[in-house]
């Protein structure tokens, strides 16, 4: 995905959340991590998630977007890197996470998902938690093209690998003016020490 309107269409989108408070699942699955040695954020966004992150004194922080950065981020006692490129495109390093973060991003790369969800596997430490969002079939945004849905079965498929902290379907209509409907399932979960 690197078509120009794409991009702008996500840079927009960056502007709109930009200084936001980090996403509450996010803030709910660090009660599981078990070390703050590195996180990854997936379609990073703002950085909101990524400042949060390096504010909890995570020692590294990198950051994967298909978009230019979004800010400078002040790194603090940390490190903080940023790959812009399509998460396909990035490297993941095997068993390197303590946390992998992908709030609301992974839906939108149907074509490597598959790759990618494997990839995330491999990359987090024993113990590691990976927590985002997967969108679901009554979702308003359901067949449209390079998205990715899952049905209920599909997610507790993909699941299947990993020890359950929540994995929770949700669904409900904006009451804002575009009265979008959202169907997705928030994910916590660990990959197992064994
Ligand atoms: C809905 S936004 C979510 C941003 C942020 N995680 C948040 O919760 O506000 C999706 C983000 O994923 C990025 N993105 C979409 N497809 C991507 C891909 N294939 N590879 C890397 N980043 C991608 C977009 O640029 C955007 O920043």
């Amino acid at each position: 995905m690197d078509n120009p309107a794409e991009i702008q269409r996500w840079q927009e989108y960056q502007e709109r959340t930009a200084g936001g408070a980090p996403r509450p699942l996010l803030q709910e699955a660090l009660q599981y991590v078990q070390g703050k040695g590195s996180a990854l954020d997936l379609g990073a966004g703002a950085l909101n998630d990524a400042s949060f992150l390096l504010a909890q004194r995570f020692g590294e922080v990198v950051a994967v977007d298909i978009t230019p950065p979004f800010k400078k981020i002040d790194a603090g006692s940390g490190q903080f890197s940023y790959h812009q490129m399509p998460f396909s495109a990035y490297e993941f390093p095997a068993e390197q996470f303590d946390l992998i973060s992908a709030q609301y991003s992974l839906p939108f790369d149907r074509q490597d998902f598959q790759k990618v969800w494997v990839a995330i596997y491999s990359s987090l430490k024993k113990g590691g938690i990976f927590v985002g969002q997967l969108f679901s079939t009554r979702d308003d945004w359901f067949g449209r093209p390079g998205m990715i849905f899952h049905s209920e079965a599909e997610v507790q498929s993909l699941v299947g690998k990993f020890e359950i902290v929540k994995t929770e379907e949700r669904e409900y209509t904006e009451k804002e003016k575009r009265a979008k409907h959202w169907h997705f399932f928030d994910l916590i979960l660990r990959k197992s020490l064994t």
